[in-house]
């Protein structure tokens, strides 16, 4: 593979995991779990089912309080795609944090050196940009963008995607009536194509990406008041499950949203830069955005988003004011800079797709040996595998989904779990030995808990 023999993340797998603890969380993480969780309320499944208390993290590992070491296939959630704390995006943030840290929306030479860099890697028009500090503040601008753009108000989106917390963002997505969220009008959710679970099928029972389309067509009709601005969707769902389109559906959507007047909005939040293996998870279908969102790995972990926007809507983009309180702050142009630079610099991209490869075929393997895997997928380093009781009924496994995750947590993998579906997002820096370490990990705590469920 293509990473030097001296790479900075270079750990003996024999090495790693190396847990020091009887138990994993150890004494030392309950205690400040007890403190901290007297006032912190309302910590993701991914902490509650196995709430261990970092103290560091060094490339594709991560340290503990109580000194147990783990293997790292979260990158957090989908951010630190560069593995944690990079030796060149670090010093990119300490030498920001010691020279300006905030002028509100001024120009800096760096922030025009990271403007010029996102011009230079998108491969489409989307030259209109603004710059944030989380993903979902980015939602919120790109929606903005598309009424001002088109004149229009309402949104598409698909079941099961996930775009964010605030208003308009959750308004987007699935509702939870316990959570206090409330949908905005004119907003509108569509089912998408899910290849392992089609809701509109061919007669041989494959998926039938048309009839989606046609569905589409007829809601716009029946449902909406045909005032549709952008179809906003994620290229892969991520908080889904790691559930990829089929390939004709992209191209096919871009030509719908032309005919129809339609944006097509790319949340690429999860997706983008490098995640997959392109700079855009778009490029995977050759097929053009109006509007992008791009996070996450963005930052390698500082917090810094940005909207892009078709250069056609530039108008549009300069009516919605792009100043925010951090958004493009020295550091975080720094950290993003730093960060695309290092992927072009060390051949990531590339690294990323060869390591996708590997876990490719891991992943079939994997299937192939063991009933209660129903599907794998993945591009890159965004990776999942759905646990079904069944392969026939594809009744969803959740409770060996919870028992893997704890499971394989406890023996020194931390990773993201989903329901019935085991999510990975690896950094995309490590090694194909590293690759297979955790992926024994994976697959011998899908095979303890097959056993004990009895298949
Ligand atoms: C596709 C997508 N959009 C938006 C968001 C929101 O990003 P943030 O948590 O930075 O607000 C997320 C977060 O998981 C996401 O996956």
């Amino acid at each position: 593979m293509s990473l030097p023999a001296d790479y900075w993340t270079r750990v003996d797998p024999a090495a790693i995991p190396h847990l020091v603890t009887d138990t994993v969380p150890g004494p030392l993480s309950e205690q400040y779990n007890a403190r901290g969780m007297k006032y912190m309320i309302g910590y993701s499944g991914q902490v509650t089912l196995c709430p261990v208390v970092f103290d560091s993290g060094h490339g594709c590992t991560l340290k503990d309080v109580d000194g147990n070491e783990y293997l790292d296939f979260s990158s957090g959630i989908y951010v630190t795609t560069l593995g944690h704390c990079h030796p060149k995006v670090s010093e990119a943030v300490a030498h920001w944090a010691q020279r300006l840290m905030n002028c509100h929306d001024f120009n800096t030479p760096v922030k025009v050196a990271l403007l010029e860099k996102m011009a230079e890697i998108q491969p489409w028009d989307l030259t209109g940009m603004q710059l944030y500090d989380s993903g979902t503040t980015a939602v919120e601008a790109g929606l903005r963008v598309c009424r001002v753009a088109t004149g229009k108000s309402e949104f598409l989106s698909c079941y099961m995607d996930f775009h964010g917390k605030t208003g308009h963002a959750v308004s987007l997505a699935k509702m939870n009536p316990a959570s206090g969220a409330g949908r905005s009008q004119g907003f509108y959710m569509v089912p998408r194509p899910y290849p392992y679970r089609p809701m509109f099928k061919q007669s041989d029972g494959t998926i039938d990406t048309d009839a989606y389309l046609r569905f589409f067509d007829e809601f716009i009709t029946q449902a909406t008041t045909g005032n549709i601005a952008a179809f906003v969707l994620e290229p892969v769902q991520g908080w889904a499950g790691s559930v990829f389109p089929p390939e004709d559906f992209f191209p096919k959507l871009r030509k719908f949203c032309d005919d129809r007047g339609i944006l097509l909005f790319a949340d690429e939040v999860l997706t983008s830069m490098g995640r997959t293996g392109k700079f855009f998870a778009m490029e995977h279908w050759d097929t053009r955005p109006d509007v992008v969102t791009v996070g996450k790995g963005f930052g390698n972990g500082f917090p810094v988003t940005a909207m892009m926007v078709s250069e056609r809507y530039k108008e549009a983009i300069n009516k919605i004011s792009a100043s925010t309180s951090y958004g493009g702050n020295p550091m975080a142009c720094a950290a993003a800079l730093a960060s695309i630079e290092v992927m072009q610099e060390e051949g990531l991209l590339e690294h990323a797709l060869e390591l996708g490869a590997y876990f490719d075929r891991r992943m079939e393997q994997m299937q192939a040996a063991h009933p209660i895997i129903g599907d794998v997928r993945g591009k890159g380093c965004l990776l999942g595998v759905e646990l079904v009781k069944d392969r026939e009924t594809k009744e969803p496994f959740t409770e060996a989904g919870k028992a893997v995750y704890q499971r394989a947590f406890q023996k020194g993998l931390a990773w993201v779990p989903a329901g019935h579906i085991l999510r990975m997002s690896p950094p995309i820096v490590m090694t194909e030995e590293l690759a297979a370490k955790g992926m024994d990990i994976i697959e011998e705590s899908i095979a303890e808990v097959e056993k004990e469920e009895g298949y």
